[in-house]
């Protein structure tokens, strides 16, 4: 069996309804249900023996030994984490202490158990640990796309903390050879995304009549990968991997944020019109830029294409309308991550912009 952390949220939700839909092997899932782990997005699996879920937090470290002891993983794929820049900018504290010592507490948990594994358990255990692009920090227009060897550059809370966690996972490796596998992947979208990040939030807010927020000039790029590719990238790496190798995995589709917002409302206008029969595109409203906002990112993906043969099954228009379709079909689903707190964190996010337009 595997042991998964963060496995509530975004992407570590897709990654286990993936794993139990692909292979019968069994996981243990440790996460914290923090506001963004949300324990619906795993209700389909209510009734499947194969998936443990464990309320804790990767920061515990008796928890940890406990876990691998019992539960004797063969693997740990670890993505829990604080995962919003705009929240790392309000307050950091989350950040290093989920980001850094989680990872450092969790790279030591499983220094432990791996140590003590007999010789042949011990060659095959493997550590992913998930990582960003945005560690690499910003790139200029023509400069080329990040290989695994770009200098680390960090420029907000939330890289840095993901940037001083992927260079313990290294160091972990380096000097007590723990099997260690690195991915670094570039924006992800699709289902159980938490609508504080900008495609589910365009979605959401379009469809509630309200103004579509683009942080100032809204030219700045992304590369942007449909998560279950960024699935299947890891369970490449998690089978295939060498350890102590770093891949970044992306999905050679560079948009600047207007795109983006473009592209949602089209979908949005074709699948589901204003009532009004206006395109949703007049909901958009430029707003105040983020401070330190990078203004690109793109991922050079060749070395995981050339070394493990993977490569994105989703096109961005094939994933987008996928995307765009869920989150349409879902009404209860998003009805409740709209909590409360949820709204809270608009308000001190958007303030007066989160007004009906
Ligand atoms: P998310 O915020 O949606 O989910 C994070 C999950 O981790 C939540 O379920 C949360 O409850 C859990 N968690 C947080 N702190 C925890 C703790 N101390 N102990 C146990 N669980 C804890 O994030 P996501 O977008 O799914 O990202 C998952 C991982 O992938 C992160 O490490 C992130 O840095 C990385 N990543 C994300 C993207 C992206 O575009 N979203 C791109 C590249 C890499
Ligand atoms: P986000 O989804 O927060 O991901 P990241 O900051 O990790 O790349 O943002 C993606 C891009 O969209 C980023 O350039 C910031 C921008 N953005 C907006 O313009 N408006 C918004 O309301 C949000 C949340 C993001």
């Amino acid at each position: 069996m595997i042991l998964v952390t963060g496995g509530a949220g975004f992407i570590g939700s897709n990654f286990v309804l993936d794993w139990l839909a692909t292979q019968d092997e069994p996981l243990v899932n440790l996460d914290k249900l923090t506001y963004a782990g949300n324990p619906a997005n795993l209700a389909s699996l209510a009734d499947d023996a194969r998936h443990t879920f464990v309320h804790g937090d990767v920061c515990d470290a008796a928890l940890l030994q406990q876990l691998l002891q019992a539960h004797q993983p063969r693997a740990i794929v670890h993505f829990a984490a604080e995962s919003h820049v705009d929240r790392s900018i309000h307050g950091a504290a989350d950040f290093i202490d989920a980001n850094i010592m989680g990872t450092y507490r969790l790279l030591e948990a499983a220094r432990g158990y791996w140590a003590a594994l007999p010789t042949g358990r011990q060659d095959a255990f493997r550590f992913v640990h998930v990582s960003t692009d945005e560690v690499y920090g910003s790139l200029a227009p023509d400069a080329p796309a990040f290989a695994e060897d770009h200098r680390y550059a960090p420029n907000s809370p939330y890289s840095a903390s993901k940037a001083a966690a992927d260079h313990l996972v290294r160091a972990w490796h380096q000097t007590y050879g723990l099997p260690v596998l690195t991915s670094n992947c570039s924006n992800n979208y699709g289902p159980y995304q938490f609508p504080e990040k900008l495609i589910p939030l365009l979605i959401l807010n379009a469809l509630a009549g309200k103004s579509l927020p683009i942080y100032g000039d809204g030219r700045q790029v992304r590369d942007w990968l449909y998560v279950g590719d960024h699935c299947s990238a890891i369970r490449r790496i998690l089978a295939r991997g060498a350890p102590g190798q770093v891949y970044n995995v992306g999905g050679w589709n560079e948009k600047t944020n207007l795109e983006i917002v473009h592209a949602v409302c089209a979908l949005l206008d074709a699948l589901r019109p204003r009532a009004d029969g206006q395109p949703y595109a007049r909901q958009l409203r430029h707003v105040q830029d983020r401070p330190g906002h990078d203004r690109r990112y793109a991922i050079d993906a060749r070395k995981i294409e050339r070394e493990l043969g993977w490569r994105p099954a989703e096109t961005f228009e094939t994933g987008i309308r996928k995307t765009v379709q869920w989150y349409l079909d879902h009404p209860d689903w998003v009805a409740g991550v709209q909590s409360g707190a949820y709204r809270d964190w608009l308000s001190t996010q958007y303030g007066a912009t989160d007004e009906e337009v």
